[in-house]
């Protein structure tokens, strides 16, 4: 990053990468978290849709006032709003009801229109539904350029040029292993790029939500609650063969379990996440205590700030209304 930022733009990367020494099991490997929320639209996002906005340039040719419109579950339309502000770009937001109030409220702050879809699909997300209503929109905006981020390697770049080798230079080039969150595959597909081409011995594990059919090995479609992880569809950035050759493990999880560990993780290290930032924790803890030694280095990529969800994943009454038991975390105090 510059000593002095010409925009914030600039500003993006650089996250730092954080001992998670209260969280981790004494005596266990050394568990790290690369702390994305840092970044100035507050989510590993950001380094996404610059990438993407980029690319956009090089391949339309866009000039200030350019329509550009993509569907998101929320962190990559805050991180396209904040790019579009500083170029000029007008935005749309195609987005669904399972986003967070604040995270609608903050793409409407840095200028966006956003656009809600409010069925959800026959997968029991709601991506089928915004596609459906992307191409109502694609006619009322003929000359909007639509951005995939579900299918995009500027999304896959961004993270493989950026993200990947700021953990293994923060480390020294000693990983044992990487633990990211599956969305649009954007970030855990160029990470793991990245580290099969230069560190080759580094375990990629990747996480996803049960009932997500983002993943080849999926289990079929169920009821779904975290922000940015689980899918309706299987992303392109995930094709094969890519993805056995470079993805080693597969785990799926529950949002009950990781909401429990993201709120754990801030009681533990002060580290607030979002519930997919506590999927990747839980994961990582526990393949830690079966898979490797004291002086192993895990990574767990930390994908946004858990302040966005505190009406969401962090509200009792959302919580009970989705029946997810978190009932020692609002009652429990840590011990002194
Ligand atoms: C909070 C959060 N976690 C995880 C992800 C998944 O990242 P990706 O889409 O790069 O797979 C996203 C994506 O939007 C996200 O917002």
């Amino acid at each position: 990053m510059p000593k002095l930022c010409s925009s914030v733009l600039d500003a993006i990367g650089a996250t730092p990468v954080i001992a998670l020494s209260g969280f981790a099991d004494p005596g266990g490997p050394n568990l790290l978290g690369k702390l994305e929320c840092t970044n100035p639209g507050g989510s590993m996002k950001d380094r996404a849709a610059r990438g993407m906005i980029e690319w956009a340039e090089q391949h339309y040719n866009l000039e200030p006032g350019a329509q550009v419109i993509v569907a998101t579950s929320g962190n990559m339309g805050v991180g396209m709003a904040m790019v579009c502000a500083v170029k000029g770009y007008r935005l749309l937001c195609l987005v669904d009801a399972k986003i967070n109030p604040a995270t609608e409220r903050c793409m409407q702050v840095l200028g966006a229109e956003v656009i809600k879809v409010y069925q959800r699909d026959e997968t029991g997300g709601y991506h089928l539904t915004r596609l459906a209503r992307l191409e109502s929109l694609k006619a009322e905006y003929p000359d909007a350029v639509y951005l995939d981020q579900y299918d995009s390697p500027a999304a896959v770049a961004a993270h493989q040029t950026t993200t990947a080798p700021e953990i293994l230079d923060a480390l020294d080039g000693e990983v044992s292993a990487i633990v990211m969150v599956a969305g649009t595959g954007g970030s855990s597909m160029g990470v793991a790029r990245y580290f099969k081409e230069h560190s080759p011995s580094t375990d990629f594990w990747l996480v996803d939500e049960e009932g997500s059919l983002a993943l080849p090995c999926n289990k079929g479609a169920g009821p779904r609650h975290l922000n940015g992880m689980g899918t309706s569809i299987a992303p392109s950035n995930y094709v094969w063969p890519d993805f056995d050759s470079f993805v080693d493990h597969v785990v799926y999880v529950h949002a009950e379990e990781s909401i429990r560990a993201a709120i754990q993780l801030a009681r533990t290290d002060g580290i607030m996440v979002g519930g997919s930032g506590g999927a990747a924790v839980h994961v990582m803890r526990n393949i830690a205590a079966a898979h490797y030694g004291p002086d192993d280095n895990l990574v767990a990529v930390l994908p946004d700030h858990g302040s966005r969800y505190t009406e969401t994943q962090f509200d009792p009454d959302w919580l009970a209304a989705r029946g997810i038991n978190v009932p020692e975390i609002f009652d429990e105090k840590p011990s002194p």
